[in-house]
């Protein structure tokens, strides 16, 4: 059956300057092209499950601005159900985003109606307890990201947590939180415990039962308590744009899982995703539909 995915998160509308290499403080660079392009790690994440395959639900918020009108068609378009996005009288999030020819970034983000998600409306429960998991990041407030995952365990439903962008999570949250799927530098941050990462997923395990840690190039760690470690190497690409790579490994791995897939091979297969994605510019528009994650998957395989 195919698998049901409910997402809260952000949307954002990804403001991108293209450029050789980033600027310095106080240095004014000429960068080669700007692209306004549907992102946000909640938009994201939901556009990596549906195009894998799943049947996505985005509970989230854009503004009454053109950049609410137009994420809120990009995330149909890519067969997401938004009856749950609301729109409210403020801007829509934007992200300011800087890649350089090495396909790396920086990014500040400026909420807007992200910034209005502190609870749940009516609705979001019920579609929550139908789902066969909810997927979680940081980028709206604590209390909206706490309420779901509170939602979420009162029904069975298995919580993944993207802990990002980097900050201390409160213990309610993490005590309801089935998988957590940091980066390595998430991991460092919520551990005290760099450039160990299966150290620094054992640590975690004392509060998560499980831990995925993406590696970027050199892959994916998956651990849980009482059992061993899975590593999954990455294929090297050439990167031109890795915006929302780890949100489709997030999004892609939790369809792999819903589906009742090995650890090993859902990891595989989420990597294959996010190795499609960082070929291609944009944050959901470069994110990959199933046949051609399966074509990926096979290649490596
Ligand atoms: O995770 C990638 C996303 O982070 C981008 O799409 C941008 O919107 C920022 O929120
Ligand atoms: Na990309």
């Amino acid at each position: 059956p195919t698998p049901h995915i409910a997402v809260l998160g952000s949307a954002n509308m990804d403001l991108v300057a293209y450029v050789a290499k980033a600027p310095q403080r106080g240095e004014t660079v000429t960068g080669r092209e700007f692209r306004t392009v549907p992102g946000g790690k909640g938009a994201n994440q939901a556009v990596a499950a549906a195009r894998a395959g799943a049947t996505v639900s985005m509970i989230g918020a854009v503004g009454t601005d053109a950049h609410g009108t137009r994420l809120r068609s990009a995330l149909e378009h890519s067969g997401v159900d938004t009856d749950l996005l609301r729109t409210v009288e403020t801007a829509t999030g934007t992200a300011h985003i800087v890649v350089d020819d090495d396909g790396g970034n920086s990014i500040v983000v400026i909420p807007g109606a992200n910034g209005t998600l502190t609870a749940l409306a009516p609705g979001d429960e019920g579609l929550i307890a139908s789902a066969d998991a909810l997927l979680l990041q940081l980028e709206v407030p604590l209390d909206g990201v706490l309420a779901a995952a509170q939602a979420a365990r009162r029904h069975g439903v298995r919580t993944v947590l993207t802990p990002a962008p980097a900050q201390p999570l409160p213990p309610e949250l993490l005590a309801a939180t089935d998988l957590l799927l940091p980066n390595e530098h998430e991991a460092a941050a919520l551990t005290g415990i760099a450039d160990d990462p299966r150290a620094a997923a054992g640590a975690l395990l004392s509060q998560v039962p499980e831990v995925v840690i993406t590696l970027g190039s050199r892959g994916s760690l998956y651990a849980a308590r009482g059992a061993d470690p899975v590593v999954v190497p990455a294929r090297r690409v050439t990167a031109v744009d890795t915006t929302g790579a780890g949100d489709t490994f997030a999004g892609t791995l939790a369809v792999a899982l819903a589906e009742g897939n090995s650890v090993a091979d859902a990891l595989g297969w989420a990597s294959a995703a996010a190795a499609l994605s960082v070929q291609r510019t944009g944050a959901s528009a470069s994110m990959p539909y199933r046949s051609e994650i399966d074509g990926e998957a096979q290649v490596a395989s």
